[in-house]
């Protein structure tokens, strides 16, 4: 499945003036592609993945994937879409804290009325991220690690397409840093393609292509870049 992001905008007001967040962005997802979006706080990278994601409503521009345009969907067509073909880790905690670490991974699979059991998948996904061991505790003992890992098991409960994750390691140490981008890679390699809001220049070293929003405009840099971690690529005049 592609997505495609077609000059994408989101206008907001501050005080009396309408200012552009997300600024005619346009990129395509494919299948397998890891997808690194960096950029300061404030330059518009929450707001660009959260109309990917269906929870936000663009003011201009669209998101098709396979040619269907998702931002004109309904309310309720959005989010069996967003449900079915998107898996979306947060930034922040996410967690129900009423279930424990099982039932939250199986949240998104009965919201989305599927049949059969959600029961044998999640318990893979716990092995696959490395918490099975924690299957039956509740999010308030968990920290945040794996808090985290608890998001990525439950973005892929339902075998989406696409995956975005809004700065999945913001307030990690280098080693769960390492192993969170890890697991992420994993996912990419299966084929589901990953989009990954970072200000982790660590987090790069897996990125197979790197776009740096800043202002509202989002620019690719070149790939062999991407990979150093060094400066995007400018034209010389
Ligand atoms: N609902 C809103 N109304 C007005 N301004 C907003 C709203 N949400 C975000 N903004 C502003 O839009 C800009 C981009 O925000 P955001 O997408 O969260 O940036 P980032 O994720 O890169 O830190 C910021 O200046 C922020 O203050
Ligand atoms: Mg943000």
């Amino acid at each position: 499945m592609t997505l495609e992001v077609k000059n994408l905008t989101k206008e907001y007001i501050r005080g009396r003036t309408a200012f552009r967040a997300v600024n005619n962005v346009s990129f395509v997802v494919r299948p397998g592609d890891f997808i690194n979006i960096i950029g300061r706080s404030g330059s518009g990278k929450s707001t660009l993945v959260n109309m990917i994601a269906c929870l936000l409503s663009p003011t201009e521009g669209s998101v098709e994937i396979d040619g269907l345009n998702i931002t004109s969907l309904k309310d309720k067509e959005a989010s069996v879409y967003r449900n079915s073909k998107i898996g979306y880790i947060s930034q922040g905690q996410s967690t129900l804290a009423s279930l424990n670490v099982l039932d939250n991974v199986r949240v998104p699979f009965h919201l989305s009325k599927r049949k059969g059991t959600s029961e044998e998948a999640a318990r893979s996904l716990l092995e696959q991220t490395g918490i099975a061991h924690l299957s039956e505790a509740f999010p308030r003992h968990l920290s945040g690690g794996e808090l985290k890992r608890v998001a990525i098991a439950r973005a892929l409960i339902n075998q989406p397409d696409f995956v975005i994750a809004d700065e999945p390691t913001s307030d990690l140490d280098v080693q769960t840093t390492a192993e969170i981008m890890n697991l992420l890679k994993n996912v990419a390699e299966t084929g589901t393609a990953v989009i990954m809001i970072t200000h982790d220049m660590e987090a790069l070293e897996s990125g197979s292509r790197t776009f740096v929003m800043e202002a509202g405009i989002l620019t690719e840099r070149a790939s062999d870049l991407s990979r150093s971690g060094t400066q995007p690529l400018r034209c010389r005049k």
